[in-house]
């Protein structure tokens, strides 16, 4: 009894210590760009086919709510803000029911479907990058409006960015349309989607951004879809794309991120690769509670993104929390949790907080 009693205090205790940490995190907002892996609500806004604004989307996020997440629940920049002791969702740019008072502690820009690449943007009509950047300076000076220029740039600089996205330049573009794959090989689409993200960088810089978090591409080969296609290795991951997943996430932090943080004074910009974490869980799904990684949660979990994934649908399990893909194209909450913890404990939190 008494020994029990021991173990439940410290354990009281340390969530508290842990607790404290969080809260007196220098970090006093998150600033989201990328595409579906966080885009909080911002294609509910434009005229895009690629949406998620309806059930059974957001089934089992606050309220039942569907956000626009591509998921059944939160996305990393949700977690990444709660874990800073944030707030515990991030509002999207676009979303009428938000205002600067909001955006002040977090904001997010990312749009689904994008990518480094003008041409990927273009494929559904989403919003391109560069735009994501002009959002994002209109935004400044709504903060230094609303909060005076000392307080907003204080802000800005010690906010926490997060880059995501990187997986529609290969799936949608590059692997789907003739048009880059007749001019350039794959390795020098990596290299110029490199480019462009060295370039957004600097320009993120140049505004101010201080602290900023990158994540490439996980093993974009073993989402459902790509499972679906590859009837020839009945159903396996698509190597290939593993490959070049890999292969992009290392020129990332080789050719990227030591280069930026060399010549950059008082940038401090991190990879927060989740590949390896990724295919921990694909390899071992049932480590980490899940039964089914091959297919999706919903509706036959093999084709359905966006609008095929809907109330209609009659298929659609019950329960996500066993299903490591909400949709054949994205993660569900549970998964979104674990890969975001794990970067937050051995790369965000000892960096940033
Ligand atoms: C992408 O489009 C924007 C706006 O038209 C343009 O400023 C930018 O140079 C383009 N990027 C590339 C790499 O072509």
């Amino acid at each position: 009894m008494g020994f029990l009693w021991l173990v439940t205090w410290l354990l009281v205790i340390t969530q508290f210590l842990m607790l404290v940490s969080v809260t007196q995190s220098k970090v006093p907002a998150i600033i989201v760009f990328g595409d579906s892996s966080v885009d909080t609500g911002n294609n509910n806004r434009i005229s895009t086919v690629l949406k998620s604004n309806f059930r059974p989307y957001g089934r089992d996020f606050t309220g039942g709510v569907p956000s626009g997440r591509f998921s059944n629940g939160r996305l990393p920049p949700d977690f990444i803000s709660h874990g800073f002791g944030l707030k515990p969702t991030i509002p999207a740019y676009l979303d009428p029911l938000y205002s600067i008072k909001d955006f002040a502690t977090g904001v997010c820009f990312a749009s689904a479907g994008t990518g480094y690449d003008n041409a990927t943007s273009a494929v559904l009509n989403v919003i391109p990058l560069w735009k994501e950047l002009e959002y994002y300076k209109e935004y400044q000076n709504k903060l230094r409006g609303y909060l005076g220029e000392e307080k907003a740039n204080e802000i800005l600089s010690e906010a926490l960015y997060l880059l995501s996205l990187g997986t529609n330049d290969f799936l949608d573009n590059y692997y789907l349309l003739p048009g880059r794959r007749s001019q350039i090989t794959v390795q020098q689409f990596e290299d110029f989607l490199i480019e462009l993200a060295e370039d957004f960088i600097r320009k993120l810089y140049g505004l101010g951004g201080r602290k900023i978090s990158i994540t490439g591409l996980i093993p974009i080969g073993c989402l459902p879809l790509e499972r679906t296609t590859n009837i020839r290795e009945q159903r396996g991951c698509v190597k290939e794309y593993n490959n070049v997943a890999m292969e992009f996430n290392k020129k990332l932090e080789g050719n990227l991120v030591g280069k930026l943080n060399r010549e950059l004074p008082s940038l401090k910009i991190v990879s927060a690769n989740a590949y390896n974490i990724y295919n921990q869980i694909i390899r071992g799904p049932s480590l980490y509670g899940f039964e089914v990684v091959e297919k999706a949660c919903c509706a036959t979990g093999t084709v359905e993104i966006g609008y095929l994934c809907n109330q209609q649908s009659p298929f659609t399990c019950p329960d996500a929390s066993k299903y490591v893909f909400w949709d054949a194209f994205h993660p569900t909450d549970k998964t979104n949790h674990i890969v975001t913890n794990y970067l937050l404990e051995n790369i965000l939190l000892p960096t940033f907080g």
